[in-house]
């Protein structure tokens, strides 16, 4: 819940209370209360929040992995953050935040079109280090395998604190289609695999996609 979310709710509870001695009044109050409920349940796990659940994982990995490449395996991870993660932002996300009525738009988009870019550097560091890894360069991946997570973890921080902000500014339908779209996107990466990668279960996966 946000500020304006529990003013929301605030302001109705008032009102309510307002209109008790009326006929109409605790009615009134029920079907306002209700439609904030149903408002913020919707809200309970919005994508922003499930992305940066995912950046959380990638965090925690990164943290526990401490720079060691033995038993990691950077080829099938690399998959989940193109195939799954940054598919989400790229094809849902991005594009929806883009489309929003911002007072500063064109510094915004900017900041999108520049937090995008860092997939694509991403991307070919990992392409790279696997490159070195199926060669047997041992030297040159374990050297550079710390600079994978190192720009990750920055990208993710600045799309926290740049992007992910303004999501629940933007409509709330489209927001809760937005989610529905994603779930599409990690099905078809693999559910299974996802749900091992973030370390959901099965339950937490259902409860926040609404199941
Ligand atoms: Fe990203
Ligand atoms: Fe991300």
């Amino acid at each position: 819940m946000n500020l304006s979310d529990y003013h929301s709710v605030s302001k109705n509870l008032h009102s309510g209370q307002h209109h008790e001695n009326s006929i109409i009044g605790p009615y009134l109050y029920q079907f306002r209360y209700k439609i904030n409920i149903v408002h913020l349940v919707n809200k309970m796990a919005d994508l922003a929040e499930i992305l940066m659940v995912d950046h959380l994982a990638i965090r925690n990995l990164s943290r526990d992995l401490n720079g060691r490449t033995d038993n990691f395996e950077l080829a099938g991870f690399h998959e989940y953050v193109m195939s799954c993660h940054v598919e989400i932002e790229e094809k849902i996300v991005f594009p929806m935040l883009k489309g929003g009525m911002w007072e500063d738009s064109r510094n915004f988009n900017s900041a999108v079109d520049r937090i995008k870019a860092d997939h694509k550097l991403i991307d070919a560091l990992a392409k790279n280090l696997i490159k070195w890894h199926y060669d047997g360069n041992a030297e040159m991946y374990s050297l550079r395998f710390p600079l994978y997570f190192k720009l990750l973890l920055e990208h993710n921080g600045n799309e926290e604190s740049d992007l992910f902000q303004r999501w629940d500014r933007l409509d709330a339908t489209e927001v809760r289609g937005a989610k529905k779209d994603a779930e599409s996107i990690i099905d078809s990466f693999g559910r299974k695999r996802y749900l091992e990668i973030v370390g959901y279960t099965d339950a937490a996966f259902a409860y926040i996609f609404g199941r």
